[in-house]
């Protein structure tokens, strides 16, 4: 027997708890699929020395943003109904503030609850504002960035190229939003990330090692512009969207419509009489691997029999029979039991331009292709999108704004969104995240596609008040809450007279913004001698800052309690108090400065699971206190005091 705690040797693990280790923290995975010790250890919060070679990426300021990640936000958001459209009823959110206080404070209430990511972050072009954190002062910082001035009276500026930090900063900044960012996808979750070429390397060494690798899905291309002549050997036409998976064997299958386009209005006689198909895909493609089972005569309607290019044929002219191919040897892109099965669907059609030969070796009269239906196509899944994205050029983005009396540059096109809505299959109530939301294209795109879809997914978008020059906004938040009034506004005036058509639909959003927490924190940072230990005494005297409302403090006590910001809240009067039932009267708030015995009682009728009082409530009567404590212990209710 020892009093020792029992020590668990974590470089011989089984392989099943391996797995589970990695599976919840991909990026400690080394390159040969096992743990990297240390970066666990970094992960969980003890400080090692990264030092030491091995296979992975480093930068300046890496260990600083798993201390990043792990301190508490010491911010609140707070709730503003003025700027909102149908703040009491609407479950989309937009928040105004940093994304990494904003995220963290996300974390307990929509921990594994987000369907999609998109986001859209600053390219570090070396003209973006890469926001500087700073993670013992984080909250301080942006207290100063919406001064626009720094503790030192500097302004906040761009990152230039000229910054022997350049890329550095910018994936200091990347990588604690992205790591907490990933908390909150739900298991068959995904997120896609916008990105340029100048950060493109980094950017996927992060995601690899935040998402795992093995969850990446692809790296897209997207035509950004069609028709500009700027750069220097090369005039920048495209961008990238990168796409990971939570967790890839979580995941459903993506899928796009199919391209009704590609397929001809035929009228054919009997069974299939007006379906939609085509016939333009050849049977043999030259870009085929060489299979074994693939390379056989076909008989043509003339008698003749062919066969794809190639050095090695079939001893018999019969159709279907096969040989072996060699290296070099062309083949179907059917089997022979495929074709023999589908030969409804084979076509012949005669061309000077066949590239398979007959059984004189001589170039073929026909080539062969397959006919394949519309339907046939979408009821098995339709297809699957493609890597490269044509459609969604940046002009569409801006073009669209103005439409909405607003200039603004950036704006990504609702349809490359909507798109990616489409493909991931997000439906119902799923929550759409979007943390670098800019002009709040991602909440246009949802309300959209909502309105064609009958779904009612919500979204939450988050965005910097980052001031900009020459416009009739002070901030491109300003700019991105405003489009959502006058894009609501425009389909609320659309659907008039459609009766019921739309109306369970959200078409609303609630604002909140990032600042101080309501309560002052003990700074336990602060000098102990007598008189400074009895000015923060004096400070804590009232412990709610100066000028917060009820609503205010409210919202902090929901969201810390792990309630999502859109949770309903019904103010309710009990005894002449003000209560605020929360979640259909699970849990009662009462933020009342004067309690009395009847309140509390009146409150502990109502049975809920949880009540938050304010200790203030109380008002130094401890007597009080004490039989608040035992009336709901009675009832077997939590209470609390804040
Ligand atoms: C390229 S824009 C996004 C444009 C957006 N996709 C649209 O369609 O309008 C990137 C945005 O991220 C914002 N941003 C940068 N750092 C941020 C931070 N720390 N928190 C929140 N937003 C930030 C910037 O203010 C900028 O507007």
């Amino acid at each position: 027997m020892t009093d020792q705690p029992e020590h668990l040797d974590l470089t011989s693990l089984p392989a099943d708890k391996t797995a589970e280790l990695l599976r919840l923290f991909p990026e400690i995975r080394t390159e040969g699929g096992q743990i990297d010790f240390d970066k666990l250890k970094l992960v969980l919060g003890q400080t090692v020395d990264v030092g030491r070679e091995r296979y992975g990426m480093t930068w300046p300021g890496k260990a600083e943003c798993f201390k990043t990640i792990q301190t508490p936000s010491m911010g609140t958001l707070l709730p503003v109904p003025a700027e909102s459209v149908d703040f009491d009823t609407t479950e989309n959110l937009i928040i105004e503030g940093d994304n990494l206080e904003a995220l963290k404070l996300l974390q307990k209430a929509y921990l594994g609850k987000v369907k999609m990511i998109y986001i859209d972050p600053p390219y570090n072009t070396g003209n973006d504002f890469i926001y500087p954190d700073n993670y013992t002062e984080s909250l301080q910082t942006y207290l100063e960035y919406t001064n626009q001035v720094d503790a030192e009276g500097r302004k906040f500026g761009t990152n230039s190229d000229t910054d022997g930090r350049f890329h550095s900063r910018w994936m200091n900044m990347m990588y604690p939003r992205l790591y907490l960012a990933r908390n909150l996808l739900r298991d068959d979750g995904v997120i896609f990330i916008n990105i340029g070429e100048e950060e493109l390397n980094n950017l996927i060494k992060i995601c690899d090692e935040i998402m795992g690798e093995g969850n990446r899905l692809s790296i897209i291309s997207r035509v950004a512009k069609t028709a500009s002549n700027k750069g220097t050997f090369f005039a920048p036409s495209v961008d990238f969207i990168l796409c990971y998976a939570k967790n890839i064997f979580e995941l459903q299958q993506f899928s796009d419509s199919v391209d009704e386009k590609l397929y001809k209005k035929f009228e054919v006689e009997g069974l299939r009489k007006g379906d939609q198909y085509r016939d333009d895909i050849a049977l043999y493609q030259s870009a085929l691997d060489t299979r074994p089972n693939q390379r056989y005569w076909i008989k043509c309607p003339d008698g003749s029999f062919v066969i794809p290019p190639g050095k090695t044929f079939p001893a018999n002219f019969e159709d279907g029979f096969k040989t072996i191919p060699e290296k070099g040897d062309g083949v179907w892109r059917w089997t022979p039991e495929t074709y023999f099965t589908n030969k409804s669907l084979i076509v012949f059609k005669e061309t000077s331009t066949s590239p398979l030969i007959n059984q004189d070796g001589k170039k073929a009269k026909y080539n062969i292709y397959t006919k394949s239906y519309l339907k046939d196509r979408e009821e098995n899944g339709g297809t699957l999108p493609r890597n490269i994205l044509t459609d969604f050029i940046n002009r569409k983005g801006a073009d669209l704004l103005k439409k909405y009396d607003i200039e603004f540059d950036y704006s990504k096109p609702v349809e490359l969104i909507e798109y990616l809505l489409q493909i991931t299959g997000c439906s119902g109530n799923d929550i759409v995240l979007d943390f670098f939301a800019g002009s709040c294209t991602t909440g246009h795109s949802v309300i959209n596609w909502n309105t064609s879809n009958s779904s009612n997914i919500r979204f939450i978008c988050i965005q910097l008040p980052e001031t900009i020059e020459n416009s009739n906004f002070l901030t491109v938040a300003d700019i991105g809450k405003e489009r959502m009034r006058r894009v609501i506004k425009k389909i609320k005036k659309d659907d008039t007279g459609k009766f019921g058509l739309n109306s369970a639909q959200d078409r609303g959003f609630r604002v909140f913004k990032l600042a101080e927490s309501n309560f002052k924190a003990w700074d336990a940072s602060a000098p102990k001698d007598v008189k400074s230990l009895a000015t923060q005494l004096e400070l804590h005297v009232e412990h709610i800052r100066a000028g917060r409302t009820s609503e205010d403090i409210l919202y902090e006590i929901l969201f810390k309690s792990g309630f999502a910001l859109t949770t309903l809240v019904e103010k309710i009067e009990l005894t002449g108090k003000s209560v605020y039932s929360v979640a259909s009267g699970g849990m009662l708030i009462c933020l009342e400065k004067e309690l009395t015995l009847e309140s509390i009682r009146a409150m502990a009728e109502l049975k809920p699971q949880r009540v938050v009082c304010l200790d203030l409530g109380f008002a130094g009567n401890d007597q009080l206190k004490t039989n608040a404590v035992q009336i709901f212990k009675n009832k077997e209710i939590v209470f609390k005091t804040v």
